[in-house]
């Protein structure tokens, strides 16, 4: 056995990177705590990001003279071996291995041996796990900016093809005017563009490098963290290295936006449960969205809709909970900063799974267009026949209230609105004429409201149009 193969198995048996204070180099830490202090469990879906800023900062320290250039080129030739053994699902853990960086720094030195002790120079696990997660969040919020996006050109898209369809709007639940169902679909798409904004303002912040802030104090050996940044495709450094290493804002940043998102997307899920349900009939959730009962043969349950609208509780608790776990720390790294994974991890699949059944269950479901359409009813009117007034010089206020009278009169007398006759509602005014008649009609209804943001065709479609154009403009870099 050599003296390194004497060194490994050492630490095989419970050494630690950080051993040399402690009696038997750390070998002694209670079972129990071990594992409860280790994050390796989670944190190894980092793998690939760890070894990407351990080849950066290597080839960094090579070029300050800390490591030769031909040991640089050992240790990026072990890592490569690390990342193969990795992608090949042949790493094995063990149980020493505290973190992902404690893994592959130990794996590196098995490869390639003695020189594997050089990479970690000057740099701390403090910075090289806020790295990591960086380089992480920001590959994975790419990603999910694409569902956003897809999500935003599904509504664009079912707005174009069903600008015709009317339906009933509602508030406080109850019927309020009539509107065109893509003026619905749309009125989700525009969200989920702010949230796109809010996004990439977000991955602005989280594309900022802060390895080579060391464990506190910064970097000793004078790197070029400018040019680690480049190389790693970062925008730019964090500016001081206290700040940033105690860090987790855009961790926090992040679970906060997916709330706020989760919050819409329960909403539209809501929307979208009732109009599912018979009682309504307005649409239908394909079956590849659907579950059904083991229970009541006739069932089919839009499972898809209730998980989005369910899982909204599960991204509220990661963002107030790494909240509390943030509130009283104190200044630059401490282990609690260890927690912000397991939420971050979870937010981060639950969102990216979301966004994309969003998207497939909009693009998937069928729409009812009598059922919609048969649901309106003529006292959705009633803004239109006080409108009516208002554009025979009638005061709103003073139109409003005869309007009211109207939908009294008709309510009293067990008729529709449309059905009062011409002489009926002069006893409400002299001012109605037989004109009135004109207002018995929902799509005139809706071609009203010209104005931009309105439901007339004209505003949907140019709302419409508006989207398409974002849609196809670049994500900023
Ligand atoms: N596993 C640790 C974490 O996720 C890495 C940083 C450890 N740093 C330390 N000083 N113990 O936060």
């Amino acid at each position: 056995m050599s003296d390194m193969d004497a060194e490994n198995s050492e630490r095989e048996g419970g050494a630690k990177l950080w051993g040399g204070r402690f009696t038997s180099g750390g070998a002694g830490t209670n079972a129990l705590m071990e594992s409860f202090n280790a994050s390796i469990r989670f944190d190894r879906r980092m793998w690939r990001e760890d070894i990407q800023g351990s080849k950066a900062y290597a080839t960094a320290i090579s070029k300050v003279g800390v490591i030769t250039p031909d040991e640089c080129e050992q240790i990026q030739a072990g890592l490569d071996r690390v990342a193969a053994d990795w992608e090949q699902d042949r790493f094995d853990i063990l149980q020493s291995d505290e973190d992902i960086h404690t893994a592959n720094e130990r794996k590196l030195r098995e490869y390639i041996g003695q020189v594997a002790l050089k990479l970690h120079t000057g740099r701390s696990r403090n910075d090289q796990v806020s790295t990591d997660m960086r380089l992480w969040v920001r590959q994975r919020v790419a990603e999910l900016r694409g569902y956003l996006v897809e999500f935003i050109g599904v509504c664009r898209k079912r707005a174009e093809e069903e600008i015709d369809v009317l339906m009933p709007g509602y508030t406080h639940l109850q019927r309020a005017q009539v509107v065109r169902w893509s003026h619905w679909v749309l009125s989700f798409a525009w969200p989920m563009k702010r949230y796109v904004e809010q996004l990439d303002e977000i991955a602005a912040r989280v594309n900022v490098m802060s390895l080579g802030s060391g464990a506190i104090a910064g970097n000793a050996f004078g790197v070029d963290r400018e040019a680690l940044a480049e190389d790693l495709g970062f925008n730019g450094v964090t500016e001081n290295s206290m700040d940033a290493t105690g860090d987790r804002d855009f961790v926090a940043e992040f679970l906060m936006w997916s709330s706020l998102v989760m919050a819409r997307l329960s909403k539209w899920a809501e929307d979208l449960l009732l109009f599912s349900s018979k009682e309504f009939n307005f649409v239908a959730i394909a079956d590849q969205y659907s579950t059904g009962s083991s229970l009541m043969p006739q069932k089919k349950n839009a499972d898809s809709l209730e998980l989005i609208r369910g899982k909204a509780g599960r991204v509220f608790g990661h963002s107030c909970g790494f909240l509390m776990t943030l509130k009283g720390l104190p200044s630059t790294y401490c282990k609690d900063l260890q927690e912000d994974k397991e939420m971050l991890f979870d937010g981060m699949d639950t969102m990216h799974a979301i966004v994309q059944i969003a998207s497939g269950v909009l693009a998937t479901l069928t729409v009812d267009s009598e059922k919609m359409s048969s649901a309106l009813s003529p006292d959705m009117l009633a803004t239109d026949l006080a409108y009516y007034l208002v554009r025979k010089g009638v005061p709103f206020r003073d139109a409003h209230s005869l309007s009211g009278s109207a939908v009294a009169l008709a309510e009293k007398s067990a008729i529709a609105l449309s059905s009062l006759t011409v002489e009926q509602l002069k006893t409400i005014s002299e001012v109605f004429e037989d004109d009135v008649r004109s207002v018995w009609n929902y799509t005139s209804s809706t071609e009203q409201y010209s104005s931009t943001g309105g439901t007339s065709r004209r505003a949907v479609q140019e709302q419409v149009d508006k989207l398409a154009a974002w849609l196809t403009s670049p994500a900023p870099r």
